[in-house]
């Protein structure tokens, strides 16, 4: 099982949403919780790229990573008051069933904060392979992350399936040949496998599997 991090076992989502809204501010533009939707999945600078097209703001590459490497220290303070607390316990049940199963479990993020963030909340552990935004050269929707968490597990996509909550997530996931879990956002998808209200309803959808 290959989980995405941001907006599926915890919810950094909205710390994105605060940082992106701090760097939007200071620029002008307006950003809401539904623009920051389009970010999920997104890449930092391709996410950087959509902020400023909400603005219709131009800004020179230069300037393009100062605000990349601002938002990020925005973003990392934040984090730092991550602690185990902040998993669901759907989250943990869920991952505990799992594991109980005998189910190998991943990581599946296009974030370069993803250990980081899975040591404060205490997970690293219980996953098999890490797939993150440090081992990528092309974001969601391509389906990279996603295959080079397969590889890590040794296994070929159709053993695998992915979890999400951003609709780039699921293209990257069904383009790679996986099944997909849709949750938040991602379960608006049309072509989404399965539709999840919380997380362990995945279970239910194993059984026969
Ligand atoms: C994804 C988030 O998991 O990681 C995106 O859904 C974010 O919103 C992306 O832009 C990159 O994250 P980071 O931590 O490398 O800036
Ligand atoms: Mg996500």
């Amino acid at each position: 099982m290959i989980f995405d991090l941001d907006g599926v076992l915890v919810h950094t989502d909205e710390l994105h949403y605060q940082a992106w809204s701090a760097i939007a501010e200071r620029l002008g533009i307006a950003f809401t919780r539904r623009d920051n939707d389009r970010l999920r999945g997104v890449s930092r600078a391709d996410s950087l790229e959509i902020v400023l097209s909400l603005g219709m703001t131009e800004v020179s590459a230069v300037e393009k990573e100062v605000l990349a490497d601002e938002k990020n220290a925005i973003y990392r303070q934040l984090l730092d008051r991550l602690t185990p607390r902040d998993v669901a316990p759907d989250v943990l049940a869920t991952l505990d069933e799992l594991q109980g199963r005998g189910l190998r479990l991943a990581i599946g993020s296009s974030s370069r904060n993803a250990k980081v963030i899975l040591d404060r909340i205490g997970l690293r552990d219980r996953f098999d392979a890490i797939s993150d935004g440090e081992n990528i050269t092309r974001s969601k929707p391509d389906p990279e992350v996603f295959l080079r968490a397969a590889q890590f597990l040794a296994l070929t996509p159709g053993r695998c399936a992915v979890v999400e909550d951003a609709r780039a997530g699921v293209d990257a996931a069904l383009a790679g040949g996986f099944s997909c879990f849709g949750i938040g956002d991602a379960a608006e998808h049309p072509r989404v496998t399965w539709r999840l209200e919380k997380l362990s309803e995945m279970l239910e959808h194993l059984t026969d599997r």
